[in-house]
C-alpha cells in the first residue's frame, strides 16, 4: 500500500488537477461511492438500506459517531439535539436585519456564521467532546433556522420547536404551523422528507463538504465553516440544481416540447443543460435518484395527485434522455435533483427553500467530515498549489 502522504512530502513535486478530476484531498472513512456501479454507502451500510430501515437520526449518529445507533444510544443522541433546538433570542434581531425578499440562502450563511459568536470562546475544538457538541448544536437548529428562514420570508411570525415531535415532523411543524392553525402531522410526508434528509446527508468531497474542509483545516469555528458550506452549495452546478430542474421542468410544460429542450441540451453555443441529469461520480444512475422517485410517487399518491403533470413529464424526459446517444454515450443519468424538487413542492416547499433543505440534511455530512478531519493527528492546513502563467519578472517603470 502506498501511502500517498509521504509519497510526495517534501519532493517539490506536484500534480495539476483543475477541478480536483482524479486527486483525493484526504482520506475518509464515511462516505464510500462507486460511481461506475451507481454505489453509495455510508459507513459502509447501502444508502438503499438506510433510507428503508433508518431514519435521520440514525442516519446522523452513524455518520458523526461511526455506527448505526441501539436503542438506548439513539434515546439519548435524539435527547441531546432536542435540547439544542432553541436558539438565543438574540438571533431574531439577526433575522430582522435581513431584506425581507433575501434569499433563504444568503440568510442561511449569515445567521449559521453569526451562531459562531455565541459558541466561540468556550470551544476548544482540540477537545474530541467540543467537536461533539459543536456538531449537535448544528444539526439541532438547522431546522430552526431553515424554517426561520421561510417565515421571515413570508411574514409569518417564527414558529418555536416543539420538543414532543421527531426531527423531521418537528421542522414541518415550524415550518408551516401558524398562530390559528395547527400542522397537521402526516406519517408519509414526514417519512418522505426524512428520506430526503438521509439521501443528502453525505456524499464525499463534493465542492461544499471539500469547503467545509477547507475552511476548517485552519482551526477555524465551526460554525463559520459550515456556513461557507452552505455558501458553496447554494450554487446551481451543486445543490442548487433540484431548483433548477424543477424551474426547467415547468419551462418544458408539456410532454410534447421535450424534443426540442433534448435539442438544446445537445447544443454546445446554447448555453443550457438538462438540470438534475449528470454527475462528476456517478457514470451510472444515482442510487439517490432511483429513492427519491419512489419517494415522489408516494407522496403523489398520498396527496391524491397521482396524475401530477410535473411527474409524468420527468419520467418521460427521463426515458427519452436515457434513449438517446449524446447522453448514453457521455453516461448522464438522472442525479438526486431530478425527482427531489417535484417531492418538496408537493410538501409544500416553496422553491426557494429547496437549497436550504439539503443544507440541513447534508450540514451531518459537513461536521462529520469535519470533526474526522480535526481528529487526525496528522492533519495539515489545506494548501492547494497552483500553475504559475502570468508574467513571471518584470521591473517597475512608471512613465510621468
Ligand atoms: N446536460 C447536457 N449535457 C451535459 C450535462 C447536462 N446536464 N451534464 C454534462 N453534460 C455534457 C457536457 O457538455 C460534456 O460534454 P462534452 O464531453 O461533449 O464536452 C460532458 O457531458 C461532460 O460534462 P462535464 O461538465 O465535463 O462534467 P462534470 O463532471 O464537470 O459536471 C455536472 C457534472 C456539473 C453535475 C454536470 O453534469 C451538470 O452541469 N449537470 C446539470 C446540473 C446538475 O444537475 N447538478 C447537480 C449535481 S448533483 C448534486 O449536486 C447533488
Amino acid at each position: 500500500v502506498i501511502d500517498i502522504r509521504k509519497l510526495y512530502a517534501g519532493t517539490g513535486k506536484f500534480s495539476y488537477d483543475p477541478g480536483f478530476m482524479s486527486t483525493a484531498s484526504c482520506d475518509s472513512t464515511i462516505t464510500y461511492i462507486d460511481g461506475d456501479k451507481g454505489e453509495l454507502l455510508y459507513r459502509g451500510y447501502p444508502i438503499e438500506q438506510l433510507a428503508v430501515n433508518c431514519d435521520f437520526m440514525d442516519t446522523s449518529h452513524l455518520l458523526l459517531k461511526g455506527d448505526l445507533p441501539s436503542a438506548a444510544e439513539k434515546k439519548e443522541f435524539v435527547g441531546l439535539v432536542k435540547k439544542h433546538t432553541m436558539l438565543h433570542e438574540q438571533m431574531q434581531f439577526f433575522f430582522r436585519g435581513f431584506r425581507r425578499d433575501a434569499h433563504p440562502m444568503s440568510v442561511l450563511v449569515g445567521t449559521v456564521g453569526a451562531l459562531a459568536s455565541f459558541y466561540h470562546d468556550a470551544l476548544d475544538i482540540s477537545d474530541a467532546h467540543h467537536r461533539e457538541l459543536s456538531a449537535i448544536r448544528l444539526i439541532a437548529k438547522m431546522p430552526t433556522l431553515v424554517a426561520m428562514s421561510y417565515k421571515y420570508s413570508v411574514g409569518h411570525p417564527f414558529v418555536y420547536p416543539r420538543n414532543d415531535l421527531s426531527y423531521t415532523a418537528n421542522f414541518m411543524h415550524m415550518m408551516f404551523s401558524t398562530p390559528s392553525e395547527e400542522y397537521r402531522i402526516n406519517d408519509v410526508l414526514v417519512r418522505a422528507l426524512d428520506r430526503i434528509l438521509i439521501l443528502h446527508a453525505d456524499h464525499e468531497q463534493n465542492a461544499s463538504t471539500s469547503t467545509v474542509r477547507l475552511a476548517g483545516s485552519s482551526g477555524a469555528n465551526p460554525f463559520g465553516c459550515i456556513a461557507a458550506g452552505i455558501a458553496c452549495l447554494w450554487g446551481p452546478a451543486h445543490g442548487g440544481a433540484n431548483e433548477a430542474a424543477l424551474n426547467m421542468l415547468k419551462e418544458i410544460g408539456s410532454i410534447e416540447r421535450i424534443p426540442e429542450f433534448i435539442k438544446k441540451a445537445k447544443d454546445k453555443d446554447s448555453g443550457f443543460r438538462l438540470m438534475g441529469f449528470g454527475h462528476r461520480v456517478y457514470k451510472n444512475f444515482d442510487p439517490r435518484a432511483k429513492l427519491m422517485r419512489e419517494t415522489c410517487y408516494e407522496v403523489l399518491n398520498e396527496l391524491g395527485l397521482h396524475d401530477d403533470p410535473l411527474f409524468k413529464l420527468a419520467m418521460e424526459l427521463e426515458r427519452i434522455a436515457l434513449e438517446d446517444d449524446y447522453f448514453v454515450s457521455r453516461k448522464l443519468y438522472p442525479n438526486v435533483d431530478f425527482y427531489s424538487g417535484i417531492v418538496q413542492s408537493a410538501l409544500g416547499i416553496p422553491v426557494q427553500l429547496f437549497t436550504g433543505i439539503f443544507a440541513m440534511a447534508r450540514t451531518i455530512g459537513w461536521v462529520a467530515q469535519w470533526n474526522e478531519m480535526i481528529s487526525d493527528p496528522d492533519q495539515k492546513i489545506g494548501r492547494p498549489r497552483q500553475l504559475f502563467v502570468g508574467e513571471t519578472h518584470r521591473d517597475v517603470q512608471i512613465k510621468r
